[in-house]
């Protein structure tokens, strides 16, 4: 989605706003722009296409002055074009603006001001904040905003140049992220955390409707009513090495890489040795006996880590969950109240379904909690103090990878500490679990060097027209991210079923050569899967399969290539046959030419519905 980023101090702004810019491509866009002081005039630029096409007309005239605004947008309102893309003027060009978000009133809005006079420059609903910003002026851009943010409906992140207060950037945020970054000689902002990291990680969180005033040596922060409020800087652990490639050709390679230190420090924060830390998950024993079941809410990939959440906290804790996409979930009038817990997953934290979903939830009296990687995100900050976090780092290939597996391993946590607490399973159950758990992260690292098999596989497959994952029970959960990974990089036409439901319908699909990649990790449900791969090699499919190591030898009997992963507790086998499913649809891509870390169409955040 759209990337905002804003500088004021002593330096150059243009280097500083296009390095800003160029960590936040990862978010996904198709346009890029300046806007940069000039004493008191402002001047931009704005290029439709990769932020290259903006370096390029930037060399040709570059942009003086050291307050200045970028932006990154993924077109919503209006083609990606030059003149869609961001920043926007009132028509002097007295005030330039991004703007990430939509305004949902924009075209009432765009009829008054044409009746008023503005001639209107791009189809975006972006454009209506700068003329109305110009309609309201009063001499003050703060005062001004503080009469214009009512009058908008909808999600804003913005950030706001005028050249009357040249010096200072105001911006505000209402349901779409921004954060601050403070130093002592210099203000910066951005849409996401690591885009600040080069130059600051200390983090000024923004309220919805807050307004920030940046001035070089200081910043204000005056809040939805207007009052002046002190500053509460977060410091963020992540370093900016974290938010770089680190010698790998992509972000997602280097990401899945990082999974066993991911798996590690996830974790070694909620678990001391082999017991729950106390506390780290807010449900006490008493709540969590009068449960009466558990709501997961999330979207895509942590979606799928929910469905496996499903599986382990069922079958170890005994409670009914449900698990919903969020988009569905908000508008299906769901059936919650107190006695329900709830849980919004989400790695970015701002994804705006499962926002929407955390609020309706809140709203029915549900018990909520949150699952994120991203400290003071707008779904951490709602649910609060009822969050887990991943620590995974920055991820930003767009692929979700580390994330994902740590989402996964927060589940596998919860469903033993709920367990325990509903007295479903005992203390030394709990340890032993917890036990094995410990030891995943060695074995992530050691299954990591399946790298070239998987390579050399996708070299010889890359080429398929569709592919089918298949799996019964926490592997048809995986399945289901597998086809995911797959599909969302290298573009291959593929599906995950439950192994059992194939022959009701789909079989009629598999052909000669079809590939078929089954998964076997549950040692109770391999003999049926097993079968089920016979169906399909006898309909000519090519089945590649991935097993744990004590099925490996069953399981050569009945596929045509095998991958073994360690076993070990069943519960937990999905943490590592995430790995190689991920690896493949690397390799896939990578082998297809496909741009991995950013793929087509897709966006890392997904601030709008
Ligand atoms: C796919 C992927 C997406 C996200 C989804 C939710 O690899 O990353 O499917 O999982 O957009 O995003 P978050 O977790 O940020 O809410």
């Amino acid at each position: 989605m759209c990337g905002i980023v804003g500088y004021t101090g002593a330096q150059p702004a243009q280097p500083i706003l296009m390095e800003g810019l160029s960590r936040l491509e990862y978010r996904g866009y198709d346009s890029a722009g300046v806007a940069i002081m000039d004493g008191d005039r402002i001047r931009l630029l704005k290029a439709k296409g990769r932020l290259s096409n903006l370096g390029a007309l930037l060399k040709g005239s570059p942009l003086s002055g050291q307050t200045g605004i970028g932006h990154t947008r993924w077109a919503t309102h209006g083609e990606p074009t030059d003149l869609n893309a961001h920043p926007h003027t009132d028509m002097k060009g007295d005030i330039a603006l991004v703007h990430n978000g939509i305004i949902e009133n924009h075209a009432r809005l765009r009829g008054m001001l044409e009746e008023r006079g503005c001639a209107f420059s791009s189809e975006t609903d972006t454009e209506v904040i700068a003329h109305l910003l110009n309609l309201l002026w009063d001499g003050s851009m703060l005062s001004t905003l503080q009469r214009a943010l009512p009058m908008l409906e909808g999600s804003y992140a913005l950030a706001v140049l005028c050249a009357a207060e040249p010096g200072a950037i105001f911006c505000t945020r209402k349901d779409s992220p921004l954060v601050l970054g403070l130093s002592s000689q210099a203000q910066y902002l951005a849409s996401d955390i690591p885009a600040l990291l080069a130059h600051t990680r200390e983090i000024e969180l923004l309220e919805d409707r807050e307004i920030a005033v940046l001035c070089p040596e200081s910043v204000t922060v005056y809040d939805a009513y207007g009052a002046q409020r002190d500053l509460r800087p977060t410091h963020v652990d992540w370093d900016v090495e974290s938010a770089e490639k680190g010698g790998y050709p992509h972000f997602m390679l280097k990401e899945i890489h990082e999974e066993p230190t991911a798996l590690r420090k996830t974790l070694s924060a909620h678990a001391d040795g082999h017991m729950l830390r106390r506390g780290v998950i807010p449900i006490t024993r008493e709540e969590a006996q009068s449960l009466s079941s558990l709501t997961i809410v999330a979207c895509g990939t942590a979606y799928h880590a929910g469905m496996i959440g499903r599986y382990a906290i069922e079958r170890l804790a005994r409670l009914p969950v449900a698990v919903d996409v969020a988009s569905e979930f908000r508008y299906r009038q769901p059936l919650l109240d107190k006695d329900d817990l709830f849980l919004a997953i989400s790695q970015s934290g701002e994804t705006a379904d499962t926002l929407a979903a955390l609020r309706e939830a809140a709203r029915l009296g549900a018990r909520t909690m949150a699952l994120t990687n991203v400290v003071g995100s707008s779904i951490a900050r709602e649910a609060a103090p009822n969050v887990l976090y991943t620590h995974a780092g920055p991820e930003i290939a767009v692929a979700s990878t580390k994330a994902y597996i740590t989402q996964v391993e927060i589940m596998l946590l919860l469903a033993v500490d709920l367990a325990q607490k509903r007295g479903v399973i005992s203390e030394e159950e709990a340890s032993e679990l917890l036990a094995d758990m410990a030891e995943i992260p060695a074995q992530a690292g050691t299954l990591l060097s399946c790298e070239e098999s998987v390579a050399r596989f996708a070299s010889r497959h890359y080429d398929r027209r569709h592919v089918f994952y298949i799996g019964r029970g926490m592997d048809h959960a995986l399945a289901m991210e597998a086809s995911l990974k797959l599909k969302e990089i290298s573009y291959i036409m593929s599906e995950a079923y439950a192994a059992g439901e194939l022959k009701h319908g789909t079989i009629a699909l598999i052909e000669e050569g079809t590939l078929v990649c089954a998964l076997l990790t549950q040692p109770h449900l391999a003999d049926k899967t097993l079968s089920n791969i016979r169906e399909v090699k006898s309909r000519g499919a090519r089945v590649l399969a991935i097993c744990t190591e004590s099925l490996q030898e069953k399981t050569a009997a009945a596929a045509d290539e095998v991958w073994a992963i360690p076993d070990t507790h069943p519960i937990l086998a999905p943490l590592l046959a995430a790995i190689p499913v991920q690896l493949l649809a690397y390799h896939m891509a990578v082998s297809r030419g496909c741009d991995v870390d950013k793929p087509r169409n897709l966006a890392k955040s997904v601030t709008v519905e």
